[in-house]
């Protein structure tokens, strides 16, 4: 579509001709890209609050016209967020400098594109929510230019999870809550759209915010909270991108800790983007986070201190509308006031709706009481239904609570509104009903503590029936459980047993958990189930379904709830329900696994298998297959991982399967190369080819890392440096911390191989840093690391543990003890020899066909690697132990890592040099001298002198 809706007159000011109006549209429509929508300044004025523009490039006039301004509709945008303050009745007293470095902060976010965080702490009162606003304001006239989104923690139970970014999210989407799920999905598919991503990141950011405002979704066996996160990141980024960007989140010490983790996770990762992240918290949140912001120049915590006691009288003269008070009395309230604007408000509204000051309660909530009190009964009605909703509320809310007419309602409101206790949003978030909220969130407190304990379990199950009826449900089943919850809870109080509303509540508690989990706040959906299973009759045929989704909470929020896996699985294979059976062991040994308990992983994994053994066409069967081919190629068993990877793969043709089948190729691609069959390559290409088709990023991440092991294992170093190199840039985007690990230890390997052994040092310095900060295994006298390594069974593990271990022994003169370690190493054949080069190993083959030479037990190496895959590496080693250093170095050459080749002269050098041959010994020296020089490698520079001393 070409439009051009509305159009302005020309710069020159002069009066609009009719043909002057018309030849403008005519250019707007001309300029306006396609599918674009082009409108001109007075339109704009009049709807920016509502559309989203972008300033686009004047029109050219025609002659003596003008050029024509013009901006470009980018999308709908209702709303800036819920519960926004508005137009403040008094003026702002004090607050300068706190408003001024909130401006600067935010110009500086602007001018230099870097992300500011700040955190407003102050008592309730205070006047943070009023700083937020102020800001807001001075930002006004560069609306157009800035996004101004909002969202607020609810002070339910434990917080509801990222309630407050769904909120931003809603907003920024036009998103409202009555909105049906595909409603709100057409509308979050528009806004991603309009943003600056690529198609695949935009289907991957919308994935990935869905659960934010809508449903559970389908979830995948394996939590991917990280990825979550990743992509909410790039969500905000683009919005940034766009046009700087300005995140105000409202009572944070009510935040979940998923939020809480989200947002500190951003301030570290968020590099480059005009944003600022603006927090209101009371002073508790810093004893949750007594870390929040700590050591980083991003980000900044301003204290509000209590107003002083001339503004405090400023504003009470400015409340009550007085230019003078009496001195007496303006004494009293200014004491009374210790410095806090609201307390200050509330007395002076108290004084102006009851007088006399010696009358009035002593504490701010006994004042907001008799202000309540003072109200015409039917308004203190409404007014206490409202707040059993909460902050926010909708007349139709209060409607349904309290039985009373919608057209009442609304008529009280507007006089509750007149006396400040509430006050109506510019725009509402469901349709069809105007949105109020408590002008302060302790006014909204005082009101509900006045309604009787015995009224509140009604009024709160009518709450989530009102809740319940419109919009979607899963994305309210927060709320909505805490409602039946209160229900129960005081229903229970005043013992009405109500079973009817025991149902609604287990149900509403387990959506709850579901939302929670989908939205990886493990805690949180932890926390639901167990509600919901306390709930929940024994003999109902779902409750089984429940133990599963509860223990996996359990587990990933705390790691336990392992047994109520273990239940869940006995009760689906005595039901015969074998392929949920199987999943779940499938489950249960991962976690056993992760938490190194390898004997009972591989027991869960073996009955997972057993229980899908005539089911072979079945999803589970080809999950257990692929999952037990990793658990041997984990253990460097690849022969076995590569034939049941195989078996697995014809199972994962059928559609809905490409996790799986992702898996299974990375699986088949891994094992097959580490048993020398160079076509796993392809095998690990096509996984990487189908994750990124399917945007399913940890297994994309996960198979490009382990296709760089596999180049490095073939000694195709260049190769495996251009994979890591690909690889990075999908980790820096949208991997996890741990796939970030493995990336850095794998380009410090690299930088090792190549002898750029500073930087190597300063990539792993912050991995040293943080095992110097705690953890248990750094600088254990007794081995503790090492010990553990063995523990796990693990080649791959033990290997490089064993062989690096007897290096330095060696190294210290005790042969025996290194010589009984090698022997371990070489009892178990090629494999553990081959594993020293599956993960970045701290010793490689041709270190290590050293080490065993100078033991004197080559013949044994030999035999090790009879069988072993022809890679470089191995031929390399195998030549050392035969003497063959010319072969060796030819091998090694191969290779092309520097650092290596230089040690592998090294030693040829010394072989030479021993038999009398300086010569060749100083020409193999040569070129390792000139690395050892340039990278400064000390220890090997004095043995290299030494060997060319005794040749003068
Ligand atoms: N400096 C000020 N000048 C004038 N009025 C103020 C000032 N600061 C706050 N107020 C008023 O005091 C009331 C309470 O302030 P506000 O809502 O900002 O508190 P808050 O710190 O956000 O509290 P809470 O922790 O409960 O959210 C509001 O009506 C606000 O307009
Ligand atoms: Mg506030």
């Amino acid at each position: 579509m070409r439009a051009a809706l509305e159009i302005r007159r020309g710069i020159s000011e002069s009066p609009v001709t009719a043909g002057e109006v018309v030849s403008s549209a005519q250019r707007l429509q001309v300029a306006a890209p396609v599918s674009a929508i082009l409108v001109g300044e007075q339109t704009y004025r009049t709807t920016r609050e509502v559309i989203d523009y972008s300033e686009a490039a004047p029109t050219a006039a025609k002659a003596g016209a003008g050029a024509i301004l013009a901006w470009q509709a980018l999308a709908a945008l209702p709303r800036r967020g819920v519960d926004l303050v508005r137009e403040p009745r008094t003026p702002l007293v004090g607050r300068k400098r706190e408003l001024e470095l909130l401006v600067s902060t935010l110009t500086r976010a602007i001018e230099e594109r870097s992300p500011q965080f700040v955190t407003l702490v102050g008592v309730p009162g205070i006047g943070k929510s009023r700083l937020v606003f102020e800001l807001s304001k001075r930002f006004d006239q560069e609306r157009e230019q800035i996004t101004w989104r909002q969202g607020r923690c609810l002070s339910y139970g434990d917080g509801v999870s990222f309630w407050a970014l769904g909120e931003i999210v809603k907003a920024q989407a036009g998103i409202l809550e009555s909105d049906r799920p595909d409603q709100a999905e057409e509308k979050l598919r528009t806004a991603v759209a309009a943003l600056p991503l690529t198609m695949d990141e935009a289907t991957w950011v919308e994935r990935e915010i869905w659960p934010l405002i809508g449903s559970s979704g389908e979830r995948s066996p394996e939590e991917r909270s990280e990825e979550r996160f990743a992509a909410w990141r790039c969500f905000l980024e683009a919005m940034a991108e766009r046009k700087p960007l300005v995140l105000a989140l409202e009572d944070l010490h009510w935040a979940d800790d998923g939020l809480l983790d989200f947002l500190e996770e951003l301030a570290d990762r968020l590099r480059d983007a005009p944003l600022l992240v603006l927090c209101a918290a009371r002073p508790e949140f810093l004893e949750r986070r007594p870390a929040w912001g700590g050591g980083k120049t991003n980000v900044l915590t301003i204290a509000l201190a209590p107003l002083s006691e001339d503004e405090t009288g400023q504003l009470l003269e400015a409340v009550l509308e007085q230019r003078e008070l009496e001195a007496e009395v303006r004494e009293a309230l200014v004491a009374r006031a210790a410095g806090n604007p609201l307390y200050a408000e509330q007395f002076a509204r108290v004084l102006e709706e009851i007088g006399a000051v010696q009358q009035l309660p002593e504490t701010v909530q006994g004042i907001i009481a008799a202000r309540i009190d003072g109200l015409p009964l039917a308004d203190k009605a409404v007014l206490q239904d409202a707040a059993v909703i909460g902050k926010v509320f909708w007349p139709g809310a209060v409607e349904a609570i309290g039985d009373i007419p919608n057209r009442e309602v609304r008529g009280r409101l507007v006089s509750l509104e007149r006396k400040e206790f509430v006050q109506q949003a510019r725009r509402s978030s469901v349709a069809g009903e105007p949105e109020y909220s408590f002008r302060h969130i302790l006014l909204r407190d005082v009101a509900y503590a006045q309604i009787p304990r015995a009224a509140r379990g009604e009024r709160h199950r009518r709450a989530a029936g009102w809740i319940q009826s419109p919009g979607r449900p899963d994305d309210h089943a927060e709320v909505l459980a805490h409602h039946y919850l209160k229900a129960l809870d005081y229903t229970r109080a005043t013992e009405q047993g109500d079973s009817a509303l025991a149902e609604h509540a287990r149900l509403a508690l387990r959506a709850a958990g579901q939302r929670a989990l989908a939205l990886a706040s493990y805690a949180a959906a932890a926390r639901f189930y167990s509600s919901a299973l306390e709930l929940w009759p024994e003999s109902d045929a779902a409750r089984v379904s429940l133990l599963v989704e509860a223990g996996r909470a359990r587990h990933a929020a705390d790691g336990t709830g392992i047994d109520l896996l273990e239940q869940a699985f006995q009760q689906l294979a005595a039901d015969r329900d074998l392929e949920a059976a199987a999943e779940v062991g499938v489950d249960i040994a991962r976690r056993f696994w992760l938490s190194g308990d390898r004997d009972r992983a591989y027991e869960y994994i073996d009955r997972a298998l057993a229980l899908t053994d005539d089911r072979r066409d079945s999803r589970s069967r080809a999950y257990a297959l692929v999952e037990r081919a990793a658990y041997h190629m984990n253990a460097s068993d690849n022969a076995q991982a590569s034939r049941l990877a195989a078996e697995a793969l014809p199972l994962t043709d059928a559609p809905g399967m490409d996790d799986v089948r992702i898996r299974a190729l990375d699986v088949l691609g891994s094992s097959r190369t580490f048993t020398g069959n160079v076509a796993g390559i392809d095998d690990s290409k096509q996984a990487i080819a189908l994750a990124r088709e399917r945007n399913s990023f940890s297994r994309l991440i996960v198979a490009e890392l382990n296709l760089h092991c596999q180049l490095y294992f073939l000694g195709q170093l260049d190769a495996a440096t251009d994979a890591l190199t690909a690889a990075r840039q999908d980790v820096e985007r949208h991997g996890t911390a741990d796939q970030r690990n493995w990336l850095r230890i794998a380009e410090a390997h690299q930088a090792i191989l190549h002898g750029r052994w500073n930087a190597a040092a300063e990539m792993l310095e912050a991995r040293i840093a943080e095992a110097e900060a705690g953890l248990v295994h750094y600088l254990d006298p007794t081995c503790h690391a090492f010990t553990r390594a063995r523990e796990t069974k693990d080649p791959q593990i033990t290997a490089p543990a064993l062989a690096l271990c007897a290096t330095v022994l060696l190294t210290q003169g005790r042969r025996k003890q290194a010589s009984t370690l090698t022997s371990e190493v070489l009892a178990c054949g090629h494999v553990q020899v081959a594993a020293l080069l599956e993960l970045h190993g701290a010793v490689t083959p041709i270190e290590f066909a050293w080490l065993v030479r100078d033991l004197g037990r080559e013949a044994e190496l030999l035999t090790a690697l009879e069988s072993a895959p022809p890679t470089p590496w191995l031929q390399a080693a195998c030549a050392i132990a035969e003497h063959d250093s010319a072969g060796s170095l030819d091998l090694v050459a191969k290779i092309r890592a520097p650092s290596v080749d230089a040690y592998a002269r090294l030693r040829a050098a010394e072989e030479a040099a021993r038999s009398g041959s300086h010569d060749v010994a100083k020409e193999l020296l040569a070129p390792a001298l000139q690395f050892f020089r340039r990278v400064r490698a000390a220890r090997h520079l004095a043995i290299a002198d030494g060997l060319l001393a005794e040749g003068t």
